[in-house]
C-alpha cells in the first residue's frame, strides 16, 4: 500500500525553506504552523529543554515542558535551520535560564551548571541545524552495510553524490535489508537520510518492514513485478536517485532497472549494487557475464551512449539509448546517470571515407 499522503507537509516545506521568507511564511500559513511544528520535533527528536517556536504572534511550547531552560525561536528560522542553506545565523533565537540560587551552589557552583545548560542549549541547536558529515561515518553510525561490511561502496556514493546533497532529492531504495524480520534493516534508509538533511527516503521490500524516521517511508513489494514498479514511480517518482540493492537476481535487476529508469528525473542517478552475482550462475548470471544478465544489460548501454554513429545520425533511437548520459562502473557498483544523449553523429560521408 502506497502512503501517498505521508509527505503532503514535507515535500512543499522542503522547497519551500531555501526560498525568500514571505513564500516560506505563505507555505507555514498553508499547511498549519502545528503542522509545521510537528515535523520540526519529528526532525530533532527528545531533548532536555523547553522549545517555544513562535509563529505569527502566536508561540507554542515544546519537547521538554517544565524545563527551566527556554530556547524561544521563530517557527521559519527553525525550518531554514534544518532544511535551508544552512549558513545564516539564527536571527531570533532567545534562551532563558533559571535564576541562580547562590545560596545553595555559591558562584563556583553557578559557573559549573552553566556548562551543563550550555551543553543541552548546544545540542538541541545542533539538531535544529545539522552539519555535513562524511557518507562513511553516517554508514557506520547507521549500520549500512555499504562500507566495510563484505563492500566499500560509499567512496562511490560521495562522489556521484555529494553536487546534489543539500537538494531535495527523492531517492528510492530496492532492498530495506533484514529480510523476514520486521525490525532488522533500513540502516541505508537511516544514512541516507541523515546525508541527504532534505531528502525524501523510500525503502522497497518484499518483506514487511518498521523502519521510522522524519523522512523515511516504506514500500512493501516485490521488484520483479514491473506493473507494480510503474505504479509506485507514478505515485511517488520521479526520483532522483534509485539505488538497486535488492535480491540482486539478474532477471530482478534487468526488470526493475526497465521498469523504474522512466521515473528517474533528467540530471538523475540509476545505481546497481552487487554486480558480482552478474557472473555467478546460480543467480543468473555467466561467468562473462553475457546480453541477459546485469553487467551484459548496462554493457549494452555502453554502445547506445553511440548510438548516432552507427544509426541514421538524425534516427530516433530507443528511449534508453536516448536518456541515458553517461555510465560509471566501479568495483560491483554501477552508476548510470540520466540525461538526454541527443547530439548527433557523424556525417554519412565521413564513414566511409576510408
Ligand atoms: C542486501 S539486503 C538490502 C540491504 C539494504 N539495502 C542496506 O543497504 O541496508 C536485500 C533485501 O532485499 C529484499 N528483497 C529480496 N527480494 C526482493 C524482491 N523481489 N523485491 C523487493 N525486495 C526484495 C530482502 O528482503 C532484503 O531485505
Amino acid at each position: 500500500m502506497l502512503d501517498t499522503a505521508r509527505w503532503t507537509v514535507l515535500a512543499p516545506l522542503l522547497q519551500a525553506a531555501t526560498a525568500g521568507r514571505d513564500l516560506l511564511d505563505d507555505t507555514i500559513r498553508r499547511l498549519t504552523p502545528a503542522a509545521v511544528a510537528a515535523e520540526v520535533l519529528r526532525e530533532i527528536g527528545e531533548h532536555d529543554v523547553r522549545l517555544d517556536l513562535s509563529f505569527d504572534g502566536q508561540t507554542t511550547t515544546h519537547l521538554c515542558t517544565d524545563a527551566e531552560v527556554v530556547i524561544t525561536l521563530d517557527l521559519a528560522d527553525a525550518v531554514r535551520g534544518l532544511y535551508g542553506t544552512g549558513s545564516r545565523p539564527w536571527p531570533s533565537l532567545a534562551v532563558t535560564t533559571p535564576d541562580p540560587d547562590l545560596d545553595e551552589r555559591g558562584i563556583a557552583g553557578w559557573f559549573q551548571d552553566r556548562k551543563g545548560v550550555a551543553q543541552s542549549v548546544q545540542e538541541l541547536l545542533s539538531a535544529l541545524k545539522p552539519g555535513h558529515r562524511d557518507l562513511g561515518e553516517l554508514a557506520v553510525e547507521h549500520g549500512s552495510d555499504k562500507w566495510g561490511d563484505l563492500h566499500w561502496y560509499t567512496q562511490h556514493y560521495e562522489r556521484h553524490f555529494a553536487h546534489m546533497r543539500d537538494e531535495p532529492v527523492r531517492l528510492l531504495e530496492i532492498g530495506i535489508g533484514g529480510y523476514d524480520d520486521p525490525d532488522r534493516g533500513g540502516g541505508s534508509l537511516r544514512m541516507w537520510q541523515r546525508y541527504f538533511r532534505r531528502g525524501l527516503v523510500h525503502g522497497l521490500d518484499i518483506a514487511r518492514k518498521n523502519v521510522i524516521g522524519p523522512r523515511i517511508m516504506t514500500v512493501l513489494g516485490d521488484q520483479s513485478d514491473a506493473g507494480f514498479l510503474d505504479r509506485m514511480g507514478r505515485e511517488l517518482g520521479p526520483f532522483d536517485v534509485v539505488i538497486d540493492d535488492g535480491s540482486h537476481l539478474n532477471e530482478h535487476v534487468r526488470t526493475s532497472f526497465h521498469a523504474l529508469f522512466p521515473h528517474v528525473r533528467a540530471g538523475g542517478l540509476y545505481v546497481v549494487e552487487d554486480l558480482q552475482t552478474a557472473y555467478w550462475p546460480s543467480w543468473g548470471g555467466h561467468p562473462e557475464a553475457t546480453a541477459g544478465t546485469s553487467m551484459g544489460m548496462l554493457k549494452s548501454f555502453v554502445d547506445g551512449l553511440n548510438q548516432a554513429e552507427v544509426r541514421d545520425p538524425r534516427g530516433e533511437g530507443s528511449y534508453l539509448e536516448r536518456n541515458i548520459s553517461g555510465i560509471s562502473f566501479h568495483h560491483n557498483i554501477a552508476f548510470v546517470e540520466k540525461g538526454l544523449n541527443a547530439e548527433e553523429g557523424g556525417p554519412a560521408f565521413l564513414r566511409t571515407l576510408i
